[in-house]
């Protein structure tokens, strides 16, 4: 039997729990021996719950508790999971963690604990959900070098999006139904300002580049600021408002972006829709892979977090998903990313025939509202898009075009 405790009895602890009841013939099968869930670290009670038995509120006894082989930290947050997580990492307790933010901010930290402590730092539920994307790169992307990773990383995002683009549903209703849905974070700032895709995208980097890459490092911007009437853009250019999270790789550093933009139909990640996730990895010999499956959610995450534990069982391991130094990487300078931007004007159609000649293209649509137009820009760097609009009268906002 391969004992191993949970810290953290929310959405994704209950759905390991979950799992290992439904699916303990196929764990069995597949690590070679049965899973059993020793010990449950919450603070809360769970009265009547058939896990009660297995509760306890001190971290003493999963670490003083030599049965424990593995411990899977469903908690969020960086303490007390940081702590608790190297504490383990030293006794040599192997630690499969669905946590973003601490695999973002400390995982060099933790993967230099599993080295001293002979056990191994797992973590492929921190970025996609239930979608294989870190395995995919640390395992088996591995001939290439590897230019772009590109995608929708956040289920909450993608699932408002989703039900504005549908109609119908506001922005507050749509953010609603996700925290019930178990989609969103305890707060869901996170989410909808993108910076939970922006720890995903800083993961991913860091695991390109061998190098700490930072949500600092990343451009952030949400989608609190996205109106009814961009939608309304979006369906006259027959494209779809994305939160896109973008790392281009070159000269050994990193460039990369988290922000809203508009998808054409021809992208594939136009058609991803609610709380479904997308990766695409370009790499220089295998061309383009995509990732795709549900990026948020208590039992597709858990299958993620099993993955791990089924890896550390079998004892394959050494590195199941590697990791990367306490060296800061080289960050590329975000004016230089080129891209299309779509813009939105006021003014009459003469004044924006004058603006689409000092872009150097473009063809008016009209979204019906009085005296505004938009126009999807010609590829440009960022500093020189910022040079242009600096003088423009009447620039609402833009959004990137992917
Ligand atoms: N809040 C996250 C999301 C959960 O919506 O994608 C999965 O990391």
């Amino acid at each position: 039997m391969y004992q191993i405790a949970i810290m953290g009895f929310g959405t994704i602890g209950s759905g390991v729990y979950d799992i290992v009841a439904a699916n303990a013939d196929i764990l069995k099968q597949k690590s070679g021996q049965e899973i059993g869930i020793r010990r449950i670290l919450d603070l809360r009670e769970f009265p009547g719950h058939p896990a009660e038995q297995l509760l306890t509120h001190s971290f003493e006894d999963i670490l003083n508790d030599p049965e424990i082989s593995l411990v899977v930290e469903t908690m969020g947050g960086v303490e007390p999971a940081f702590t608790f997580e190297k504490q383990l990492l030293l006794a040599g307790r192997h630690v499969v963690t669905s946590n973003k933010e601490l695999v973002e901010k400390k995982g060099a930290e933790l993967f230099e604990a599993a080295r001293a402590g002979g056990a191994h730092f797992y973590y492929e539920a921190s970025v996609g959900g239930g979608i294989p994307i870190i395995r995919n790169l640390s395992d088996c992307i591995v001939a290439d070098r590897i230019d772009e990773i590109s995608g929708i990383l956040n289920g909450t995002t993608n699932y408002i999006l989703t039900q504005m683009t549908s109609g119908g549903v506001s922005y507050e209703e749509a953010l609603v139904s996700a925290l019930a849905l178990g989609y969103a974070e305890k707060d869901p700032t996170a989410d909808v300002e993108g910076l939970d895709a922006g720890r995903k995208i800083a993961i991913l980097a860091s695991m390109v580049l061998g190098e700490a890459v930072h949500l600092e490092d990343v451009t952030t911007e949400g989608i609190t600021g996205l109106t009814s009437t961009d939608f309304s853009y979006a369906r006259e250019l027959n494209m779809s408002i994305k939160l896109v999270a973008d790392a281009r790789f070159e000269d050994g550093g990193v460039r990369a972006i988290v922000a809203p933009a508009m998808v054409p139909v021809s992208n594939a990640l136009y058609e991803v829709s609610d709380v479904l996730n997308a990766v695409t990895v370009h790499g220089d010999m295998v061309d383009t892979l995509m990732f795709y499956g549900r990026g948020a959610g208590s039992h597709a995450t858990a299958s993620a977090v099993l993955a791990d534990v089924v890896c550390a069982a079998r004892g394959v391991s050494p590195a199941c998903h590697g990791g990367w130094s306490g060296v800061h990487a080289r960050i590329l300078d975000p004016l230089e990313a080129v891209h299309a931007n779509f813009i939105r004007v006021s003014g009459s159609i003469d004044g924006v025939y004058e603006l689409i000649r000092i872009f150097g293209g473009g063809s008016p649509v009209s979204a019906k509202k009085k005296e505004e137009f938009g126009f999807v820009t010609p590829v440009m760097s960022e500093a020189e898009f910022r040079e242009k609009t600096a003088q423009l009268d009447g620039f609402i906002k833009r959004i990137r075009v992917k």
